[in-house]
């Protein structure tokens, strides 16, 4: 990952990624600062269609501004139908990690590759019903799995257990391949150690960072809590 040290899975270190979507739309220069002040490893920027899922949020023109601002990676989280036709101008704005949904994605393959050929990482993120099976023939066409441990479209939503084995499941399954492992949803400081442990390589928090009074402090804190699993 680009300007972030490789973190190997069961060293019990995850990477931090503040997600903008709890953050004051008004004010993302601030909210983007403050979360660099506090050490964040990459900005996670939730895009939303009203189709995929039940809110709409942001499209390339606020990640072009975004990345005027951020000197983090922009970890782009694609909650849209027909993510392939959207790719290249994501990646165009800013984006250097595009995630995409299983649930919404015909031509998996096709699409990571399609990413990873505009000169993003690849990811796929998997809804909490769904299996990680799907995933098993395309390990080596990407670069990171998201597990949603809440159901997307909102921040502020209660984490859903079942992502820890999933977590662990999906560890087993990529091996020995540097895949990174994401986590979003309700991740907190109470869970940072035990999602870290099971596998998670990237904590996404919304609420528990900018919900907080001083958003530097909590990507401090988050990432110590992640640290005690060590
Ligand atoms: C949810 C989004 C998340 C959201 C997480 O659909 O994908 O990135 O911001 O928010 P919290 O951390 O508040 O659950
Ligand atoms: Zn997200």
């Amino acid at each position: 990952m680009r300007g972030a040290r490789r973190v190997e899975y069961g060293e019990g270190v995850a990477r931090i990624a503040p997600s903008i979507l709890s953050a004051d739309f008004a004010a993302l220069g601030d909210a983007i600062a403050r979360v660099e002040a506090g050490g964040a490893d990459l900005l996670h920027v939730d895009v939303m269609d009203g189709h995929f899922v039940p809110n709409l949020t942001l499209g390339p023109p606020v990640i072009e501004a975004i990345r005027k601002r951020a000197r983090i990676p922009l970890d782009v989280h694609l909650m849209i139908e027909e993510p392939e036709r959207w790719v290249e101008t994501y990646v165009r704005a800013g984006a250097d990690w595009v995630t995409v949904h299983l649930e919404a994605c015909t031509h998996l393959q096709r699409t990571l590759a399609q990413i990873r050929e505009a000169g993003a990482r690849a990811g796929v993120a998997l809804n909490p019903g769904t299996s990680p099976e799907g995933l098993r023939y395309v390990l080596d066409d990407l670069d990171l799995v998201l597990v949603m441990s809440v159901n997307p479209g909102f921040g502020g939503q209660t984490f859903i257990a079942s992502a820890y084995q999933k977590i662990r499941d999906i560890r087993s399954l990529v091996g020995s391949r540097a895949t990174e492992v994401s986590v979003d949803g309700g991740v907190k400081r109470d869970n940072a150690a035990t999602l870290a442990q099971a596998g998670a390589s990237v904590l996404v928090a919304g609420s528990a960072i900018f919900g907080s009074p001083d958003a530097a402090q909590a990507v401090r804190d988050l990432r110590s809590a992640s640290e005690v699993a060590k």
